[in-house]
């Protein structure tokens, strides 16, 4: 088996997206990252620009909501490397903004969940076999203040935040990072759920309070790269 680190990114298909600053940042602490999206071709892009800085980022497709590209994925992981040291669920729809419950369309809502909750889930279930092989497994759910019931600017309980589809979704994120974490307990692989804060990830989003993508990106850094003490479970924002 490799001594090598390595992890794997979902969700990488924007140069101004937090995964993306997640991939630099990891990979100048001497990690291999696997960089994935949707589209192959701007994985390949991104891992290149990367890459070219002398560090070992390659690309990877994945859609998080197929299985036939998560199993390959696997397979393609383990004959390379025999483990995954670092799982980074990144990838997210956001749904609409200004959705209400009480009249959201539900097909919309269940392709949201199909994308935050049950392809993440997925791509949990499958690669926790690697993350048990590593010596310091982390697996982080990138998630969102709009999930939680605490978060006074965009949580569950202010009125006009995030759209609900979103939220909820986001919500039952966190209850599974928090499942996952417990029964994960034994293994060492440390589970937990992470908000990067406001991210400055659409032109004009600083002026309006949103703070670095490096910031927010060294928020879910910090969570894949905890020692063996660190905490298990859910991070709030
Ligand atoms: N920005 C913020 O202020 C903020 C705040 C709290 C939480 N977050 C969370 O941070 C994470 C990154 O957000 P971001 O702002 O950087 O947005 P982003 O650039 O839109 O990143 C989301 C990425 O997910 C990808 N994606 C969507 N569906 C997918 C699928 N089925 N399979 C694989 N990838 C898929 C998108 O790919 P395409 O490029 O192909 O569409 C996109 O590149 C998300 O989980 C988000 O909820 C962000």
């Amino acid at each position: 088996m490799t001594t090598q680190r390595v992890a794997l990114v979902t969700g990488v298909g924007r140069q101004e997206g937090i995964g993306f600053e997640v991939c630099r940042q990891l990979a100048a602490q001497h990690i291999t990252v696997l960089l994935t999206a949707r589209q192959l071709d701007r994985a390949t892009d991104l891992a290149t620009q990367l890459a070219t800085q002398g560090v070992d980022v390659r690309p990877m497709e994945l859609d998080v909501t197929r299985s036939d590209q998560i199993q390959r994925l696997v397979n393609d992981v383990e004959q390379t490397f025999q483990k995954l040291d670092i799982l980074i669920n990144n990838a997210a729809v956001a749904g609409t903004f200004g959705e209400q419950a009480a009249d959201a369309d539900l097909a919309t809502a269940r392709q949201v969940f199909e994308m935050n909750l049950f392809g993440t889930w997925q791509l949990c279930q499958a690669m926790l076999p690697l993350l048990r092989r590593s010596p310091a497994g982390r697996l982080v759910n990138v998630s969102s203040g709009g999930g939680s019931y605490g978060d006074p600017a965009f949580g569950l309980t202010t009125p006009n935040s995030m759209g609900t589809s979103y939220a909820v979704s986001k919500a039952a994120l966190n209850a599974l990072t928090v499942r996952l974490a417990v029964e994960e307990r034994a293994t060492g692989v440390l589970i937990n759920a992470v908000c990067p804060g406001f991210t400055a990830t659409f032109p004009g989003a600083e002026a309006m309070g949103a703070r670095p993508v490096a910031d927010g990106a060294a928020s879910v850094v910090w969570a894949a790269l905890l020692p063996d003490t660190g905490p298990n479970r859910w991070l709030l924002p």
